[in-house]
């Protein structure tokens, strides 16, 4: 291995919210928590040296999305995802969620539904509802720990009149699927059918388990017109708090609207350490990234193999992206406040499955992207918890 991927870093004191604002019995545990989606590895060496010569310069002013900038985001997502980026306007964003807001508010009015498919990430729920609108659940199968989708349902749900806007994640959130061309294509085939809008969230296209290929869902034939494709190098190089993310659509209507909605809430420079991080990233640390999705493999081995052996009452679902494990605890028979306080009680912090809406309770998120060996310790203690209720 050429990077590091073992050493356990603190973070303490840093304003990270994942560790700073931690219940109180985790504080004390001396185990991360296993929450929040930002990783516990030290970013790629050649993005640091990026930041740090930035930092050098000594000027910290105003930048835009310049040409470097925007030839090192067209140029990946060509090289890694086959996307003909240079067909789609580029629009940068403060984040991904401030992009589904802008969406909500550019394509919808205050009397439509925007579509979604739980159990998914919380904000997708939140980024509608603080954007004043509705949304209508299409909720996806669960077959044993792999899930699917429900298409007669989705079909109805996107016929619907007041439904105008879909939000898809893909990869999928927490549920790990990283859904095939076939599915992605019966999916916009609907849209397009029934005149609905899609935003495809796609900031964990580059966490990949396994060798799985990701399908950029505004390169199925005739999808790119209807779609709005939203990327970041925060989630895949763990540059969250650089907020900074870019936003592909081609249609130019569409182009335009959600351009406006942006402009009005300030959106549109390119914070100046993520201008530099980008570039490097995007141009310098895929030998980085490469080596950090085996090592998120080789975490889910260990902890699908630990659990079949220590804890076969847990269902894990086995994730062919991102770096989220979704456990089945149900069998535990306990409600979801009371789990909640089992694991905490036991020093582990998850994000709760109800938190992810329909068909979320009862399960837990658990956070992959750490260190082996603090992985081993969390699942002594999901261990010790789970031993002291049966
Ligand atoms: C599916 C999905 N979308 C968006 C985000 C967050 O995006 P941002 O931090 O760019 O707003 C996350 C973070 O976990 C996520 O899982």
């Amino acid at each position: 291995m050429k990077y590091d991927f073992t050493t356990h870093l603190d973070r303490t004191g840093t304003g990270a919210i994942k560790i700073d604002l931690a219940p109180e019995p985790v504080k004390g545990s001396g185990l991360v928590p296993l929450t929040i989606a930002d990783m516990e590895f030290a970013v790629a060496p050649d993005i640091r040296e990026a930041i740090k010569t930035a930092a050098d310069r000594g000027i910290y002013g105003y930048t835009y999305a310049d040409g470097e900038y925007k030839s090192a985001v067209r140029s990946w997502m060509k090289r890694r995802h086959g996307f003909d980026a240079d067909q789609h306007k580029l629009i940068v964003t403060s984040g991904v969620v401030p992009a589904l807001r802008y969406a909500a508010m550019a394509f919808t009015s205050p009397d439509d539904k925007i579509l979604i498919q739980p159990p998914v990430y919380m904000m997708f729920k939140n980024a509608i509802e603080t954007s004043g609108r509705q949304f209508v659940e299409s909720p996806l199968i669960n077959n044993n720990g792999r899930y699917q989708i429900d298409f007669d349902d989705f079909e109805r749900k996107a016929s619907m009149q007041d439904v105008k806007l879909f939000f898809l994640c893909s990869p999928h959130n927490p549920v790990g699927r990283v859904w095939t061309k076939d599915e992605l294509m019966r999916l916009g085939d609907i849209c397009k059918r029934t005149g609905v809008v899609v935003v495809a969230d796609e900031i964990h296209n580059d966490l990949l388990l396994n060798g799985v290929e990701h399908t950029v869902f505004a390169t199925l034939p005739g999808m790119d017109d209807i779609t709005v494709t939203c990327t970041a190098v925060s989630k895949t190089f763990n540059l969250a708090g650089l907020s900074c993310s870019n936003i592909f659509i081609k249609n130019d209507e569409l182009a335009g609207r959600f351009r406006r909605v942006a402009e009005r809430a300030g959106s549109g420079l390119v914070p100046y350490f993520a201008r530099a991080a980008t570039i490097a990233a995007y141009t310098k640390a895929e030998g980085w990234l490469d080596e950090l999705n085996r090592t998120v493999s080789a975490n889910f081995d260990y902890l699908c193999s630990y659990i079949e052996a220590e804890l076969p009452w847990i269902n894990v679902t086995r994730a062919e992206g991102t770096y989220l494990a979704w456990l089945d605890m149900r069998s535990l028979k306990l409600d979801d406040k009371a789990l909640e306080d089992l694991m905490i009680k036991n020093g582990l912090a998850l994000d709760e499955g109800y938190l992810f809406g329909t068909g979320g309770s009862g399960f837990e998120r658990w956070n992959l992207a750490l260190p082996l060996d603090i992985l081993k310790l969390a699942l002594a203690k999901l261990k010790q918890a789970v031993d002291s209720v049966l």
